[in-house]
């Protein structure tokens, strides 16, 4: 039995999405079983409630032989995740996959890749067998951008010209499905990118050649993003995601990783197919 977190989410729902086409034994912790009625219906076992619930986490684990971990940015976050871990260890699951990425290195500086990297610490101590999954930039954080696009031609980001490998997250799912059924992943950290180095210009570009008409990234000074944005993300999540944007622009990904390939045996997927596959929400 394989318990995963965050399947009404993005790279949690497509790992779900692609354990179910391998006939794996699913269940998974939610807090609203409405929004999971798709995976119930297809065999999925739900436990309900938050994860910061110690009660509700420990009858989740309850016979489970490997745990996913992904949650979303916030303070909580990592007392969180370490819980979990404690609380896999006291279950008896033997391996505990984690959603980290690609920033979370001992010198990181922001908060958020700061956070992941001290909770792979703390799971790399916990005696579980573990793998991180470590991915780049999402091409589904585009999608924030839909109807910017759609309406004006053009997006507006705080990233100037930094650097990405930005990385589809249907890719990303294959990936956790592969770690969750396959063998020798234990002690593993993966970091997964997509198959090109791109620019938000570069991104303006493919949009526009796909599009047929011209795109503009607009480089919107970090101020006026932050304004922006305040009221919509808590405060502790919008500073942390302004710095990990600025760490974009200031230092950026000059590298892809040929790991997807070397899992999968199969190109990762390119930015214009990402937007030919969402073609309805960008024209
Ligand atoms: N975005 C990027 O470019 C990027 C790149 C690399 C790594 N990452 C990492 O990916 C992770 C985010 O993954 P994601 O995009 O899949 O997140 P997401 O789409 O925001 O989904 C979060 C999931 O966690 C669930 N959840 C939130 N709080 C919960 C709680 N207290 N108890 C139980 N479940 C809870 C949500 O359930 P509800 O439906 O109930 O809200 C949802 O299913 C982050 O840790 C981030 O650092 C992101």
């Amino acid at each position: 039995m394989i318990l995963l977190t965050g399947v009404t989410g993005k790279t949690g729902g497509e790992t779900a999405k692609q354990l179910l086409e391998k006939g794996a034994s699913l269940r998974a912790l939610v807090r609203d079983a409405a929004k999971a009625a798709d995976l119930k219906a297809a065999g999925v076992e739900l436990v309900v409630g938050d994860i910061a619930d110690a009660k509700v986490v420990s009858r989740a684990l309850e016979g489970v032989d490997k745990a996913f971990l992904t949650l979303p940015n916030g303070e909580q976050q990592q007392a969180n995740e370490k819980q979990f871990t404690d609380l896999a260890v006291a279950a008896g699951t033997d391996h505990l996959v984690k959603m980290s990425s690609m920033e979370a290195v001992p010198t990181a500086k922001t908060p958020i890749p700061q956070g992941h990297w001290a909770v792979e610490e703390y799971i790399r101590a916990s005696g579980l067998d573990w793998t991180m999954v470590k991915p780049n930039f999402f091409m589904q954080n585009l999608l924030a951008s839909a109807g910017s696009i759609k309406e004006k031609r053009k997006f507006f980001l705080p990233m100037g010209d930094g650097t990405t490998g930005m990385a589809d997250i249907r890719d990303i799912g294959a990936v956790c499905a592969e770690v969750l059924t396959g063998e020798g992943h234990a002690g593993q950290s993966y970091e997964i990118t997509g198959p090109e180095i791109l620019s938000f210009y570069d991104v303006a570009d493919q949009f526009s050649e796909v599009l047929g008409e011209q795109v503009e990234y607009v480089a919107m000074p970090m101020d006026q993003f932050r304004e922006r944005m305040t009221g919509i993300l808590a405060p502790w999540h919008l500073n942390a995601v302004c710095e990990l944007f600025r760490e974009i622009d200031e230092i950026g990904l000059d590298q892809t990783t040929d790991t997807f390939r070397a899992l999968l045996g199969r190109k990762p997927t390119s930015l214009r197919r990402f937007i030919e596959d969402h073609l309805a929400l960008f024209k």
